[in-house]
């Protein structure tokens, strides 16, 4: 990215579309004319009330206002583009957890540092790019289950300087394309405070590897489909999940992982593939993983490389319809197939937080879908939450919405249902139609989105939150979009966090209001690019991993690759923010010290997830795909994704 064209270029509107200022005047004036029209949340929503008012918007099942922080007691650290340096602020502290290749099943196979580790020993270890990671407690906050997404593989897997190949690329050992497979997926991992460190249980039953060979249920309305049925299985099982990234949890207690970028592990040589491939992006290349080229070894089963190659006439041409779902996984069940909920749409899933939670009402779910110009959507549940008899299948029925937002700042939930005229006359039934759920957001005209990823909401208000990582592509407003003042800024370099909130609060609504919570920048950019007028404390850029704590402090990790002021590849960070604590709509040059920078990590690496045990004394993230020799820091070992475990020197409250 040229710097200087960027900053002299970037401009948030042409005349077909208004600025933020003008969106924002435009909302201010459809609170007047709207007020009793739309409903509570119209009249008030972003209306800069403040503490109190959204106090008043908070219940007694999905959080409350009464334990809003009322400051983020920390000082910014500053940003940093150094190898082997992890920041915290003063008067927390730091230690690794779980690193890639971390024993926790079977035989314990110790990590081997120089790579020679074996697929067998692999399926006995943590992952690899440690991503989405949740915790759920067996005795509170002293011991419990972290769950986390291993969302890909890079060469630091293999011994010696990477992976066996042929001349074409491809790789020719067994062993290593297993060792592959299986550092994919998720790690269920026990662990336990001892003093002040947290350790991991090795003798804990719940300790598990769900990997791309796992098998899994399919659910909900596409099971048992012809577009999935595979020699595997017809349609209603088949193996593994890939490329887990963001995640999501239940009030259920289970664990949502949801599969990214599915189109990086099939290849296809059709010409003209289904759209079901096409519309995912598959190609002939994915991201050159080509399990599929060990095909043929006499160890393989049933299809076990081969169903990677979807092309017509191979035999697995649906192979690729089995992945692209959210994944349903109970952590305390450890024999228990994690299902794929086919009723919340096939496409490249980030991210999976459900809204409030309140008995007797739906939930629902927010999920986007990382790939520019696409869209963000919502899954309803058909039945109210029963606390008292909670029904494990309740992902499997339900409306997906995919979102239309319009420029006056109001927005449109769109059914995807067989109600549409325009959809029912393109797909014959449901299963259809949800592995085709990118074509059907296309039909019905779904606001293109600069990629959605992760999705938090305030415990406090609803309101949604989702990160828009960023956008190079977007060149004019109206790019695929017709008006977009979602996506405003040409090009979307850094990014930005949206947020919007339903009409009357209600997890089904159909409409909403919505504005853009902040936007990321170099703090030395103009104020035609730098909106939020971030400083030095906070710039950031590619906003992806996304959480609100139970008090509804927002934090805001970075998976940025433009230039901020202190450096042109400036290492990943995770900033800290209270919404209800804000006094006006958004992030402003007036009140941006609000937004915090609480953690830096080494260079080349993406923070991403983030959870804290209930006493809120203790805070996970991960650090995915490090540089330099991270986290031992002496110049030579393998970088390892890790699992970062924060606490106060005080044993207090973090912030
Ligand atoms: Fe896997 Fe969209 O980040
Ligand atoms: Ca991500
Ligand atoms: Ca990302």
């Amino acid at each position: 990215m040229d710097r200087q064209r960027r900053k002299g270029s970037a401009r948030l509107s042409n005349s077909s579309s208004p600025s933020l200022n003008e969106l924002l005047e435009m909302q201010v004036s459809r609170r007047h004319t709207l007020r009793g029209g739309l409903g509570l949340a119209a009249s008030t929503v972003f209306a800069g009330a403040g503490v109190s008012a959204l106090a008043g918007c908070s219940d007694s099942n999905g959080g409350g206002s009464s334990n809003i922080p009322s400051e983020l007691k920390f000082a910014s650290v500053p940003g940093s583009n150094q190898d082997n340096v992890t920041i915290v602020p003063e008067g927390f502290n730091f230690q690794i957890l779980a690193p890639w290749g971390t024993p926790i099943v079977g035989s314990l196979p110790a990590y081997a540092g120089d790579g020679t580790n074996t697929a067998a020993d692999q399926a006995q270890q943590v992952g690899q790019n440690h991503d989405g990671i949740h915790y759920f407690p067996l005795n509170d906050s002293e011991k419990g289950l972290l769950v986390m997404n291993h969302e890909y593989t890079n060469s630091t897997l293999y011994a010696g300087d990477g992976r066996q190949e042929d001349e074409n690329g491809r790789p020719t050992d067994v062993d290593e394309v297993r060792k592959d497979i299986r550092a994919h997926g998720v790690s269920v991992i026990e662990i336990f405070r001892n003093g002040t460190q947290w350790e991991i249980d090795t003798t804990s039953p719940f300790n598990r590897r769900i990997t791309v060979e796992t098998e899994m249920e399919i659910t909900g309305p596409a099971r048992g489909h012809e577009l999935l049925r595979t020699p595997f299985s017809a349609g209603t099982r088949t193996r593994g999940t890939v490329n887990n990234c963001g995640k999501g949890d239940t009030p259920w207690n289970t664990y949502l992982t949801c599969e990214e970028n599915i189109q990086g592990y099939f290849v296809t040589s059709d010409a003209n593939p289904p759209r079901a491939t096409a519309r995912m992006g598959i190609n002939e290349n994915g991201f050159g993983y080509f399990w599929n080229a060990v095909a043929g070894d006499p160890s393989e089963t049933a299809g076990e490389f081969a169903r990677f190659d979807v092309s017509t006439g191979g035999g697995w041409e649906n192979e690729a319809n089995n992945f692209g779902w959210i994944v349903e996984i109970d952590p305390k069940q450890p024999n228990l197939a994690p299902k794929k909920r086919t009723a919340m749409g096939r496409f490249r899933h980030e991210g999976c937080q459900p809204g409030r939670i309140r008995a007797g009402e739906p939930i629902a779910f927010y999920m986007g879908d990382d790939a520019r110009f696409e869209y963000l959507y919502k899954f309803v549940t058909a039945d109210a939450w029963n606390p008292n008899n909670p029904d494990p299948d309740m992902l499997d029925k339900g409306t997906l919405y995919v979102a239309k937002f319009s420029v006056d700042g109001t927005g449109e939930w769109i059914a995807l249902t067989l109600d549409n005229p325009t959809l029912a006359a393109e797909f014959s039934d449901m299963g259809e139609l949800l592995v085709n759920t990118r074509t059907a957001g296309d039909l019905v005209g779904a606001t293109p989105m600069d990629r959605p990823e992760w999705t938090a909401v305030d415990p406090n208000t609803g309101e949604m939150y989702v990160t828009l990582t960023n956008n190079t592509r977007r060149e004019t407003p109206s790019d695929d979009a017709g008006e977009n003042a979602a996506n405003p800024r040409t090009p979307n370099t850094h990014g930005h966090v949206l947020r919007l909130r339903e009409n009357g609060d209600r997890a089904e609504a159909t409409a909403f209001v919505w504005n853009n919570f902040v936007f990321g920048s170099p703090a030395s950019a103009d104020e035609n690019f730098n909106l939020s007028g971030l400083t030095a404390d906070n710039e950031f850029g590619g906003p992806d991993g996304l959480w609100f704590d139970p008090r509804g402090v927002l934090w805001i990790q970075t998976d940025n690759g433009a230039p901020l002021d202190y450096g042109d590849d400036p290492n990943d960070q995770m900033l800290a923010v209270i919404p209800a604590r804000l006094g006006s709509d958004s992030i402003t040059a007036e009140n941006q010290a609000q937004l915090k920078r609480f953690f830096v990590g080494p260079s080349d690496c993406e923070v991403t997830g983030v959870i804290m045990t209930p006493d809120l004394k203790t805070m996970f993230l991960n650090v995915q795909h490090p540089g330099g020799s991270w986290p031992l820091n002496n110049g030579t070992a393998r970088p390892r994704s890790a699992t970062v475990v924060i606490q106060k020197d005080d044993g207090g409250e973090i912030i």
